[in-house]
């Protein structure tokens, strides 16, 4: 065995709760914004496929969990949905989720596959949006209400929370970019509900903390780590700024309880500071997490800006920088995203030297590939790619814990394909194939490769 991992690593797979149970017009569930979307513009979703049916975990949970272990989880992640859970964002809880979410979580427990829940999903429900969303202080309040929910309902055998999943989606999606409801373009608003999110986790801390509840809290971030073209004073500024902006903004308040003042300054020479109350300081001191998870996919190349900002264009993050396509770099051609494993050794590198070496896991890692179907050979999805994909970050992950990072566990995306947001069933990622004509699941080369890894503890 060339890498053998620390004893107890976790494997497994992440998903998510809107993009895996279906039913999701079922059940109780009240709306969330992507089944409001869809209504108002299927057009926005590949091929027209909404969140609906996904890939009927809801009704298939046992039959998956079943699968999971077939391929050597010991773990496994996913989310709760708040919408499902309490339909209208406060106030009366579903009964029927509730017996859903035990099922999910007892049968976990019976197969022996750790559970681990997170509680935000980029899964907004409905009937908060429509009063603001986190641009909203009222619902920072319903939404640690529904965690604290979540802490007594099933805090007696789960025992590794997290928050938020990539926080900063939503608001890049929402309020920057235009790829998730509601579709604002305005920096401000954007800084006002990255800030409240912080905010909200804070107060969810702060519940869990107050419960006594067993185990850890924490938060998954996709630290993309921003590379410099070159070290020109220029192209290094360039990439500080995106690290502030898309790594620095949630990680130094949910590690270290505090924003880097660099953004703070940043923010408030663009006059794009959201609004600050007296005791937030406090309160976002006490969101501290016990255990972090990172989504990693790309990293992300910078320079410095080549041309001047239009006048009238709104202010963006991008008025810092470029990006950059290095020559040579190695592509994923089937997604277009770059390969570059040793980012996941320089995530946990900056993680041990800057942040307190804090306990940490692979919470997401993966290869999106379109058009999966040309793989197949004799049955089974030959994805050979997939394998050298993940031996790849894990040799560095390897190599990271070997110089000492609290690395504890590596999670692929996804478990079965699963519907993706906008990008609906556009990109596979599982280690299972699904059929969405039949709902038939079957294992890819790569989830047989991973039993193997698992049962080892190492390749
Ligand atoms: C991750 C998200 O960043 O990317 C997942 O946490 C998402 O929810 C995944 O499904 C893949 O995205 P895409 O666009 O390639 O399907």
């Amino acid at each position: 065995m060339n890498y053998q991992f620390p004893k107890n690593f976790r494997w497994g797979s992440a998903a998510s709760s809107t993009q895996t149970e279906g039913a999701s017009l079922e059940g109780g569930k009240g709306e969330s914004i992507w089944d409001h979307w869809y209504k108002e513009q299927p057009n926005r979703f590949h091929n027209g496929v909404s969140s609906t049916n996904a890939s009927t975990f809801y009704e298939n949970y046992k039959s998956d969990i079943q699968l999971m272990k077939d391929i050597g989880h010991n773990s496994f992640r996913t989310s709760i949905s708040w919408a499902r859970l309490i339909p209208q964002g406060t106030g009366e809880v579903n009964q029927e989720a509730v017996d859903f979410y035990n099922n999910v979580i007892d049968e976990l427990v019976a197969q022996n596959i750790e559970p681990f829940i997170c509680l935000y999903h980029f899964d907004m429900p409905m009937a908060m949006q429509e009063i603001g969303g986190f641009e909203n202080r009222e619902v920072l309040d319903a939404y640690a209400n529904f965690a604290e929910v979540c802490f007594k309902l099933f805090g007696d055998r789960v025992h590794s929370w997290f928050t938020f999943n990539e926080p900063i989606v939503p608001v890049e999606g929402g309020y920057l970019y235009d790829f998730h409801y509601p579709n604002v373009v305005d920096f401000k608003r954007a800084a006002t509900v990255a800030y409240h999110t912080v905010l909200a986790h804070a107060k969810a801390v702060v519940k869990f903390r107050a419960l006594n509840t067993n185990g850890n809290i924490g938060i998954i971030l996709n630290l993309t780590p921003s590379y410099p073209r070159s070290q020109n004073p220029a192209d290094l500024k360039a990439a500080n700024i995106c690290d502030l902006m898309f790594n620095r903004s949630f990680l130094d308040p949910s590690v270290k309880g505090e924003y880097p003042q660099e953004l703070i300054e940043l923010l408030k020479e663009h006059d794009q500071l959201p609004v600050i109350l007296e005791g937030d300081c406090e309160l976002i001191a006490q969101g501290k997490i016990d255990v972090l998870g990172v989504n990693y996919y790309q990293p992300r190349r910078v320079k410095a800006r080549e041309n001047a900002i239009h006048p009238e264009a709104p202010f963006m993050p991008e008025h810092f920088f470029d990006y950059y396509e290095m020559p040579g770099r190695k592509m994923n051609p089937h997604r277009g995203w770059e390969i570059y494993e040793k980012g996941v050794y320089d995530i946990l590198t900056n993680l041990r030297e800057n942040y307190g070496n804090l306990p940490c896991y692979i919470s997401e890692n993966g290869m999106g590939v379109e058009g999966e179907e040309k793989f197949l050979v004799d049955g089974q999805i030959q994805d050979d790619y997939r394998i050298e994909f993940i031996r790849g970050h894990l040799e560095w992950l390897h190599k990271g814990i070997d110089e000492g990072s609290a690395c504890f566990g590596y999670h692929l995306w996804t478990f079965i394909d699963n519907w993706s947001w906008s990008n609906a069933y556009k990109n596979r990622y599982g280690f299972y194939q699904l059929d969405l004509k039949t709902q038939k699941r079957s294992v890819k080369k790569s989830g047989e490769w991973f039993a193997e890894v698992s049962k080892n503890n190492g390749f």
